[in-house]
């Protein structure tokens, strides 16, 4: 196996490793990579749907369809857990080309979501994924500060009703004790605590750093690849610059709620205690 860096945030290129044949007993591997490089891309797979469901379930939990992505078509019977991303018809804004982290809105968000392509155009129809650690860490220490004591609330409108709830500005990983934003263009809609003028001033300072090139990485898709990422600690934008089909399939991670650093100090005294 071998693991190249493909910046020096984020995103990792691992080839020689044949998904089809891992077991459960590599699961604590992948994640611990996952944790490191928040991106992974195996290059060198051909996954039918099966043996991608199969994988997936080897990362993680696998989410139930309604929990990883409400809106999108779900393939049939038990790869159900398998939704399509296929962006035919959709104009440019209305679909992921906005910088998001999945279902922020729900309690319990995604953990991780695994990606791969099925069609994709001859041009273009790349993905870029931002680091929120790194972003995070080039926070100056006061704005820092201010970000850890903060909370935002994360909400979405579907089928007339409102999906919301109120999560950290400044997550930690709960094995790493790492820090990262978590806060997101499409989903995050103000902060809590303060005056319409005031969060949307602060939210547009955050959201703005979130999505400053330095922190991003941007990937062109080839058949061949099986992406996964850490939609905790990153952000992504699928690109709308494509008139020719793109379908992509996806399972989505079961989640756990974000934890800010008053919950982690509170993990890691009972640890202790224990
Ligand atoms: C998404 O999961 O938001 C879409 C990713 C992609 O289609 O590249």
């Amino acid at each position: 196996m071998k693991l190249e860096r493909l910046n020096p945030h984020l995103g990792a290129r691992i080839s020689g490793l044949k998904l089809d044949q891992l077991t459960m007993a590599d699961r604590g591997e992948l994640r611990a990579r996952l944790d490191e490089h928040q991106v992974l891309f195996f290059t060198g797979q051909s996954l039918d749907a099966r043996a991608f469901h199969r994988f997936a379930a080897i990362v993680g939990e696998l989410q139930a369809p309604d929990d990883a992505a409400p809106s999108l078509k779900t393939m049939e019977g038990d790869l159900k857990a398998i939704h399509y991303i296929d962006v035919e018809g959709t104009a440019r804004g209305t679909y992921s080309d906005v910088w998001h982290s999945d279902v922020s809105f729900f309690e319990q968000p995604t953990l991780g979501a695994v990606l791969q392509p099925m069609v994709l155009p001859s041009l273009g129809g790349d993905t870029l994924w931002a680091s929120m650690y790194a972003a995070y860490e080039a926070l100056p220490d006061s704005l820092r500060r201010v970000a850890d004591e903060l909370s935002a609330l994360h909400q979405v409108a579907y089928q007339g009703q409102a999906m919301q709830c109120v999560h950290p500005v400044v997550r930690v990983n709960p094995v790493t004790g790492r820090r990262g934003l978590y806060v997101n263009r499409l989903f995050t809609k103000g902060i809590v605590g303060m005056t319409p003028v005031e969060s949307a001033n602060l939210l547009e300072l955050l959201l703005g750093h979130c999505t400053l090139p330095d922190f991003q990485l941007r990937f062109h898709w080839t058949p061949d690849i099986v992406a996964v990422w850490d939609n905790r600690f990153t952000m992504h934008y699928a690109v709308r610059d494509y008139s020719e089909p793109r379908r992509m399939m996806r399972v989505g991670l079961a989640g756990e709620r974000p934890m800010g650093l008053a919950d982690y100090a509170a993990a890691q005294r009972q640890t202790v205690a224990a």
